[in-house]
């Protein structure tokens, strides 16, 4: 194989990111611009602000992506960039840049799906071939079950009817005013807190069909403390209630992931899952999964934390692609829904 230095762009959604790694999948930067300073205010990702934080992030984090590789841009020979799924506009930003570095350096193009290098980055942490697997995505976007036959070749099991599991902790957090981004504060709310406090639904648990529902579940925590018609402004939620709330929503959320892996891999025979995704940072999650896997004598691999959220090294999957030859054309397009 012949050596190949990649520039990789990731701008789906609130994090502006670029990465530099070669066709060993060897990281040499990793930058991530945050968002949420952008967004903190409005309690939520405003996607046409995530656009416009994007042109102003971009440029600077190429920079520090080649400084802190030790490279210059004619070095690079190779770009691929996550064309989708994400929002519209934050990924037109990413994508334009990435067509101009890869036709003013004269070097292939690849487009990648985001939500298959959420699995990818499964691979690049262990470090080893984890292929085939049942693959889960849980992100704030997706919660999508895979039958992984290899990198890719991904094909959808199935996945969530409405909310995604990270946009339910996001919701959810909003709701007990935890503040944003969701999921880390409502992690650290439920810590101490009773699991068993409130028996909140576990939507489609004893049913076979791998999908998920996550908006019930997020009502039955409003109505936990807020029941309808009355003011949830007016409620008071003591501290201890609030992490009983927390650990009980984390717990209902966990049971079902948890769950419906482990149908899937009844269903497909496979002996290893991969679960890749910003909520896989949460340790409660991390270790149920854990547990369930060494007791059913499967493979677990859950990428290191710094791979977990939106990040451009896990594009690594751009590799697959280019030991192949299939490279995109400059008339690539962003896809911003699921493919
Ligand atoms: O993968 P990601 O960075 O972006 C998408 O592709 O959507 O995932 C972000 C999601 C957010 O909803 C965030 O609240 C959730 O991951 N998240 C967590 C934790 N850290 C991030 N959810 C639960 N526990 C966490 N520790
Ligand atoms: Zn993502």
């Amino acid at each position: 194989m012949k050596p190949c230095l990649f520039l990789a762009i990731e701008t789906s959604c609130d994090e502006t990111s670029v990465a530099i790694f070669d066709e060993q999948l060897k990281v040499h930067a990793n930058v991530v611009a945050s968002q949420n300073r952008w967004h903190e205010r409005f309690g939520g990702v405003v996607p046409e602000v995530a656009a416009r934080a994007h042109m102003e992030l971009l440029t600077p984090a190429i920079a520090q992506a080649l400084a802190q590789a030790g490279l210059t841009i004619s070095q690079i020979n190779a770009v691929a960039v996550h064309n989708g799924p994400g929002l519209a506009g934050a990924l037109l930003v990413g994508l334009s840049a990435a067509k101009m570095i890869a036709l003013g350096l004269g070097v292939p193009l690849i487009g990648v799906n985001h939500v298959h290098s959420h699995l990818y980055a499964c691979r690049m942490s262990a470090g080893r071939d984890i292929f085939p697997c049942v693959g889960l995505v849980v992100s704030g976007g997706h919660t999508i079950l895979f039958d992984c036959q290899s990198p890719l070749m991904m094909k959808r099991l199935g996945g969530t009817i409405d909310d995604a599991a990270g946009e339910a902790f996001d919701k959810v957090a909003n709701l007990l005013g935890l503040g944003f981004p969701g999921g880390p504060a409502l992690e650290a709310a439920a810590i101490g807190g009773d699991p068993g406090a409130y028996a909140f639904p576990r939507s489609f648990f004893h049913e076979e069909r791998l999908d998920f529902s996550f908006s019930g579940l997020k009502t039955a925590v409003l109505y936990s403390f807020a029941p309808p018609g009355v003011d949830r402004g007016s409620v008071v939620v003591s501290p201890d209630q609030r992490a009983d709330i927390a650990a009980s929503f984390q717990e209902a959320v966990i049971d079902v992931l948890a769950r419906k892996c482990l149908q899937a891999l009844k269903l497909t025979g496979h002996r290893r899952l991969a679960v890749g995704g910003g909520v896989t940072a949460n340790e409660a999650l991390r270790q149920r999964l854990q547990g369930d896997c060494q007791r059913a004598g499967v493979e677990l691999f859950i990428p290191e934390h710094g791979l977990c959220t939106d990040n451009a090294a896990m594009a690594a999957l751009a590799v697959e692609w280019w030991k192949e030859e299939r490279f995109s054309g400059l008339d690539l397009d962003i896809r911003s829904t699921v493919f």
